[in-house]
């Protein structure tokens, strides 16, 4: 102990873990949710509820952990969104956090996107946040905290050619978590979101040309594409004690791509 710093030294390990806490990954079926919910389980979670749309995925990803249930649903839907909150009230008794990472791209240029494809946009990339952060915060509020994390993405932050509605509700989706942040602060809830750059998903995995894959590795300072596990162990970061100060955030987990200088040589 110096004289001048007597301040107590916390168990920094300890913040990391998650023993005794129950978490809903929505979108937990494959890929970065599949991860998160392994990362979770692996800090000690007690029970994670694995949520998608396909009911088989579910509960494979759930029968992976111990302490795993599926449930199977559509979380665009203000019903199907309550009747989630309620199953996992109902089996998990208290919720202490929410990972989201339901979301996916259209591609069209800018001035062929239709009516109906930007409403899918919104539903797919925006909407389910809504209404889960709502949903779940209720019963936070009432338990005296909890964290939230959502998957945005880089295309939300610039441009996004050929994906510009994508982009526009994953920009919503990052001011969204800002609010959340300041009006769920004074009752311990915490909400942040992780906008990735490219990873490496089962889905890109089987989109990519060699091509455009050595693209992809070559603009990041890392020379790599993000994995899966760089998603999940973000996800981790803002779910445990580790990021207790942190609210109302978005962390890029891009390689470095976004730090790079814009305008070449001057
Ligand atoms: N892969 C990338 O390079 C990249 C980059 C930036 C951001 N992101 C974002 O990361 C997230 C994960 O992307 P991914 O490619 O791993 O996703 P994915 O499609 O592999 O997995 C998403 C899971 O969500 C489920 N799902 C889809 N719609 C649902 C619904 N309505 N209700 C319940 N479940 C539903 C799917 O069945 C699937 O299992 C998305 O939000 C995506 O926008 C991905």
């Amino acid at each position: 102990m110096s004289a001048e710093d007597n301040s107590p030294i916390p168990d920094y390990l300890t913040k990391s873990r998650l023993d005794g806490r129950n978490f809903v990954v929505l979108g937990g079926g494959l890929g970065m949710g599949r991860q998160t919910v392994h990362a979770l389980s692996q800090a000690g979670a007690a029970r994670v509820m694995v949520v998608d749309i396909e009911q088989s995925r579910a509960d494979n990803v759930a029968a992976e952990i111990s302490g795993g249930l599926g449930w199977s649903g559509d979380i665009t839907k203000r019903d199907e969104v309550k009747r989630l909150a309620s199953d996992a009230v109902g089996a998990l008794g208290r919720v202490h956090g929410i990972v989201d990472i339901v979301g996916m791209a259209q591609w069209a240029a800018l001035l062929d996107l239709s009516d109906s494809m930007l409403e899918r946009d919104l539903d797919i990339n925006f909407r389910h946040a809504f209404l889960a952060s709502q949903e779940f915060a209720r019963h936070m509020v009432e338990q005296g905290g909890g964290t939230m994390v959502f998957i945005a993405s880089v295309s939300g932050k610039t441009s996004a050619p050929m994906h510009a509605g994508y982009g526009a509700a994953k920009a919503a989706l990052m001011a969204w978590v800002q609010s959340l942040a300041v009006e769920l602060g004074p009752h311990q809830i915490r909400a942040n979101a992780i906008a990735p750059g490219t990873i490496l998903t089962p889905r890109m995995e089987a989109a990519f040309t060699p091509e455009q894959r050595q693209a992809n590795e070559a603009v990041s300072p890392l020379g790599r594409m993000g994995r899966m596990e760089d998603i999940a162990s973000t996800a981790l970061f803002l779910s445990s004690d580790l990021s207790a100060f942190i609210t109302g955030r978005t962390i890029v987990v891009d390689g470095g791509v976004r730090a790079k200088f814009p305008y070449g040589t001057l």
